[in-house]
């Protein structure tokens, strides 16, 4: 079993490409790995947030995880402003990461260019990012391409404090590797198939939410951009069909069945997409009810989201005080 750490930001809102490409996966993998998901709130506070609608963002959005069917029996789920070594860590880890390496970090450079006021804490981000993975002796990190060079930060700062603070024979890190997801389906905007589907709002009709009502999914579906050609054929590499392909991948990746053949049994384009609706609506209505009803059980809600921080707390305590001993901290 791999001990396995990822995080999510409680900005945004969970959309089939979220689901499909990436929570799909994890729910598989609960099995064979470790699994660590983090609700990342003090990472959200890097760029402005209401208080009142961050706090009930993370709160929803664990209760949608656990929804989507990451089952926090067996797997440990929780939100990193309720374990305060997150925040210990990370200034350590400040002290051991350079200002050059956080400059160069593109995630940075992209998102300073979008804010007029750049908080410290949006240039210290991955020193966070690097003290959430290593909190748990993680040994790997399933995140997308472009967290891939935070990822080789945390690695880079986790053997530097080993070199600097150990002996060779007992790190006080374990150094974690990126791993690619396994291929998630990628699912496309539906108003613009060749865009991926995203959390950026400016194409609400083409972008299915989890929670989306059924007569939403259905007006969405309706309306998804297809092509004249009027064939229906699976067709990856041809932008011409890049529509139709995104319908059949997923209603590929919702019902299990093969694209190709899944093309061969549809001659228009209507019936496609009313089943990849039907289909997608009687995959999301029990996430839905589900979620329904945690919200609706606050005090059921409040109660797994403390057990998640108390299973994350005992064993980043662990780890916070073997950093802090090594380094000199602490009344250890
Ligand atoms: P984001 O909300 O963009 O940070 O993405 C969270 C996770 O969802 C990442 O693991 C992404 O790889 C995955 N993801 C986001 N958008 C899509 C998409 N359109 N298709 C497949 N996976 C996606
Ligand atoms: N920075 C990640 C993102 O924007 C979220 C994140 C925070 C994370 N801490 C993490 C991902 C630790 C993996 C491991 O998506």
């Amino acid at each position: 079993m791999a001990r396995v750490f990822s995080g999510i930001q409680p900005t945004g809102e969970v959309h089939l490409g979220n689901y499909l490409g990436a929570i799909v996966n994890w729910v598989r993998d609960l099995d064979v790995d470790d699994s660590t998901f983090c609700v990342v709130d003090l990472h959200a506070i890097t760029i402005p947030q209401d208080p009142g609608i961050l706090r009930s963002k993370s709160r929803n959005l664990t209760a949608l995880l656990i929804a989507c069917g990451i089952d926090p029996e067996r797997c440990t789920l929780f939100v990193q402003s309720h374990v305060p070594e997150h925040a210990q860590l990370a200034w350590i880890m400040q002290s051991v990461v350079s200002y050059g390496e956080l400059g160069r970090m593109t995630q940075f450079k992209d998102k300073s260019d979008q804010h007029d006021f750049v908080s410290a804490g949006l240039f210290t981000y991955p020193a966070l990012q690097a003290a959430d993975i290593l909190l748990y002796d993680t040994e790997k990190v399933p995140v997308g391409a472009d967290q891939k060079q935070h990822i080789e930060l945390c690695r880079d700062a986790a053997e530097r404090f080993n070199r600097r603070f150990a002996a060779d024979d007992d790190p006080v890190f374990v150094v974690p590797v990126h791993s690619t997801p396994a291929a998630g389906a990628r699912v496309m905007d539906l108003q613009n198939p060749t865009k991926k589907m995203s959390k950026s709002l400016d194409s609400p009709q083409g972008t299915v939410l989890v929670l989306d009502e059924p007569k939403a999914v259905e007006k969405k579906f309706k309306r998804a951009v297809t092509d004249s050609e009027a064939v229906v054929r699976y067709a990856p590499d041809d932008p011409d069909k890049a529509g139709v392909t995104n319908l059949l991948s997923i209603l590929s990746a919702v019902t299990g069945a093969d694209p190709d053949s899944l093309a061969g049994k549809y001659e228009q384009y209507g019936p496609l997409k009313a089943d990849c609706a039907a289909a997608v609506i009687e995959h999301v209505v029990p996430i839905q009810q589900r979620y329904a009803e945690l919200v609706d059980d606050p005090a059921e809600l409040d109660r797994l989201i403390a057990a998640g921080a108390a299973k994350a707390h005992a064993k980043a305590a662990e780890v916070l005080a073997r950093a802090e001993r090594a380094i000199g901290l602490g009344a250890h």
